[in-house]
C-alpha cells in the first residue's frame, strides 16, 4: 500500500461500515411488519351494531374478519374502503359467508345505530356498522393504535381526521396484518379465504 492509500483506507472503510449499517437499519424497516408478533393490536370491545345488538370480540371467534375505522360523514376515504370491502365479499361468494368486516365509527356522536343502518343499506350485509358511547370508541381505537381527530369545519360543523388502514384479524381475534383492499376483488378474496 502506499502511503497516500493507506492514509485513504480508514476513512474509505469508516465510510463503508456507515454505509453497510445505514442499508441494515432501512431493511430492517422495511422487512419489519405492520405489528411486530406478539403486539397487541386490538382486544375485547362491547359495542352496538347498526340492528342495536350489542357485538363483541368474543362473537368473531371462529372466522377471520376485517375491521377499519371511519365515519358516515367521510367524504371519500370511507365510502370507497366500504365499496372495495363489498366488492371483495361479492368476490368471496358463499364460500365467504362466514368471512365479516367491521366498520367501527370515530364519530359515535353522529353515527348512531339509526344513522349506520341507513348507510350501510348500500353496502355488503356482512358488513358491520358499530358504535359505542365516547368512552366505548375511545377504547377501542386506543386497542387498535388508531389515530381520529375531530376537525372544525368553516361551516361551524366538523369533519373527522382518521387512521385509514384495515386490520386482518385471524378467526382468534389475533391481529394479523394490515388488508390491501387496493386489489383485484378476487385477488383479495383469495388471500382472506386462506384464513377462514
Ligand atoms: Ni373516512
Amino acid at each position: 500500500m502506499s502511503p497516500r492509500v493507506r492514509r485513504l483506507a480508514l476513512p474509505l472503510a469508516a465510510f463503508l461500515a456507515s454505509v453497510i449499517l445505514v442499508g441494515v437499519a432501512v431493511l430492517a424497516l422495511i422487512g419489519r411488519p405492520e405489528a411486530p408478533a406478539g403486539s397487541s393490536v386490538g382486544g375485547p370491545f362491547a359495542l352496538t351494531a347498526q340492528d342495536g345488538r350489542t357485538v363483541t370480540e368474543a362473537d368473531l371467534r371462529g372466522a377471520p374478519f376485517l375491521v377499519f375505522f371511519g365515519f358516515t360523514h367521510c367524504p371519500d376515504v370511507c365510502p370507497t374502503t366500504l365499496f372495495e370491502a363489498s366488492e371483495v365479499l361479492r368476490a368471496a361468494g358463499p364460500e365467504g359467508d362466514r368471512l365479516r368486516v367491521l366498520f367501527i365509527t370515530v364519530d359515535p356522536e353522529r353515527d348512531t345505530p339509526e344513522v349506520l343502518k341507513s348507510y350501510l343499506a348500500s353496502f355488503d350485509p356482512r358488513i358491520t356498522g358499530l358504535t359505542g358511547s365516547p368512552e366505548a370508541i375511545a377504547g377501542v381505537l386506543k386497542a387498535y393504535k388508531v389515530y381520529a381527530r375531530k376537525v372544525p369545519t368553516s361551516d361551524g360543523d366538523y369533519t373527522m381526521d382518521h387512521t385509514a388502514m384495515v386490520y386482518l384479524m385471524d378467526s382468534r381475534g389475533a391481529f394479523v396484518n394490515g388488508f390491501d383492499l387496493k386489489r383485484p376483488p378476487d385477488v383479495a378474496a383469495r388471500d382472506l379465504l386462506r384464513f377462514l
